[in-house]
């Protein structure tokens, strides 16, 4: 028998109602954004390469720690913490992994929000037809003039956590599960018509060359942790967002066929990202790692040239703000969820006040991109710390927290009892990737990079 408690904020309607959650969590600006910007920056294949590995080894199995942690305590993601430590006996301490989790959540929302008001901005640059016949030198100047500007960057920003928090207040299943059901085939369908331009390019060997063979010599041990990183970041994992979802989960849903649908789901859309832009990143003389731009100078200048472009462009960039705010939510969630439990507060004022809170630190990153710029630490503005700080470091750290505690601290039995309709098999190869692969890999990364 899996856990038979149920949780205060509601259930999924059905386990297809999760996957569509939980994939429209995973599915955002890590897969669109930031996946072929990092490939970018970090050589291409050999990263690539990596970051497929860290997915299956290490990103499957701690997907499927979470939502088993995640339904078998029904709370958020702290309570769950403290009550699964609790009935394991083990320290109490543990329920501050909740809270790592719960500023992580706040810290990446915080840039995460900033990124999609770019997107936001783009419909409108879209539509008024600002990229018709545009080439590489102006939408990089496009793009430049806009980031410069902290008024704009600051309107976007607000407007996109002003719409996370309206859709957060009214509970994570009543429009999230109608929106991503259409907007995700949406967004997968103009994927396809990108990659289709992208194989008219010239350059589109070379795009599928620099992503897809592997050159270990323009690797770095640094690129490595960002590799892992990214994994963590593109599948929401290490923070709580998959564990509370978890925790609104039917019991007897088969935990290892959803990570693994979700999991391959968010592969997909982030290579076939990286297949519409580097074709173009070659045919048009651009830099590959050039950086957080990538994607607003590159598909600008396909949607210039193709027919019906603006259109098109105005629909992607649509796409992309929603594909942000179904991964927003689940940032913030978990601290939501728990203001509700501790605090007693209704869920409109806990989103009031985490939503402020959230919008208050994301001025760092709107100026971290024109006033701030020189502000920097060993060359890294404000906006680069965040991202190494919670991709690089919180996630993968609370990971491997909450592997050690699924497969060492939890006692056999309670994971056993949950994931107990997957088969003798499927739990045998999880937990021995949850005790000694997974963890294990995070540390070495870590040490590799301390050393
Ligand atoms: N996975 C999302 C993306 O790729 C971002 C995200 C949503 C996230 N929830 C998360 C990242 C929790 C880390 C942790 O865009």
């Amino acid at each position: 028998m899996a856990g038979t408690r149920t949780s205060i904020h509601g259930e999924w309607s059905s386990r297809f109602a999760f996957i569509l959650a939980a994939t429209g969590s995973a599915v955002g600006l890590g897969n669109i954004w930031k996946f072929p910007y990092i490939a970018g920056q970090n050589g291409g294949g050999a990263f690539v390469l990596v970051y497929l590995i860290c997915v299956a080894l290490i990103g499957i199995p701690i997907m499927m720690a979470e939502t088993m942690l995640g339904r078998r305590g029904r709370q958020s993601p702290i309570n769950t913490m403290q009550s699964l430590a609790e009935e394991a006996k083990a320290n109490p301490n543990w329920h501050f992994l909740g809270w790592l989790g719960v500023v992580a959540g706040f810290l990446i929302l915080s840039y995460y929000s900033v990124i999609a008001g770019w997107a936001g901005a783009y419909v409108v640059k879209s539509v008024s037809g600002d990229f018709s016949g545009a080439s590489a030198e102006v939408t990089s100047s496009l793009f430049g003039e806009f980031v410069a500007s902290p008024l704009q960057l600051l309107f976007w920003h607000t407007l996109f956590m002003v719409s996370t928090m309206v859709v957060v207040a009214r509970g994570v299943q009543g429009g999230l599960e109608k929106s991503v059901r259409f907007l995700m085939p949406a967004l997968f369908v103009l994927l396809l018509i990108m990659v289709g331009y992208a194989m008219s390019t010239d350059a589109y060997g070379q795009g599928i060359a620099f992503l897809f063979a592997p050159d270990f010599s323009r690797l770095s041990t640094s690129g490595i942790l960002t590799a892992m990183g990214q994994a963590f970041f593109t599948l929401s994992l290490g923070m709580g967002a998959i564990m509370v979802y978890g925790s609104y989960l039917p019991s007897h849903v088969s935990i290892a066929r959803t990570s693994v649908i979700i999991a391959g789901a968010d592969t997909l859309v982030a290579l076939l990202a990286g297949i519409a832009i580097f074709p173009i990143v070659f045919a048009n003389g651009l830099e590959p790692g050039s950086g957080p731009g990538l994607i607003f100078q590159t598909l600008p200048i396909a949607f210039g040239k193709m027919p019906g472009g603006a259109f098109f462009g105005m629909l992607f960039f649509i796409l992309l703000v929603f594909a942000a705010l179904s991964s927003s939510i689940s940032l913030i969630e978990p601290a939501v969820a728990w203001l509700v439990e501790n605090k007693g507060m209704s869920r409109r004022r806990a989103c009031f006040w985490s939503g402020f809170v959230t919008w208050l630190l994301g001025l760092g990153t709107v100026f971290s991109f024109n006033l701030w710029a020189d502000f920097t630490l060993f060359g890294n503005t404000f906006f680069d710390v965040l991202d190494y700080l919670t991709a690089n470091i919180m996630l993968p750290l609370g990971g491997l927290l909450l592997a050690v505690f699924a497969g060492w601290i939890m006692k056999q039995r309670a994971s056993k009892d949950e994931l107990s309709d997957e088969g003798v098999l499927v739990y045998k190869v999880w937990r021995f990737l949850i005790r000694y692969v997974s963890p294990v890999a995070v540390a070495i990364i870590f040490l590799d990079v301390i050393m």
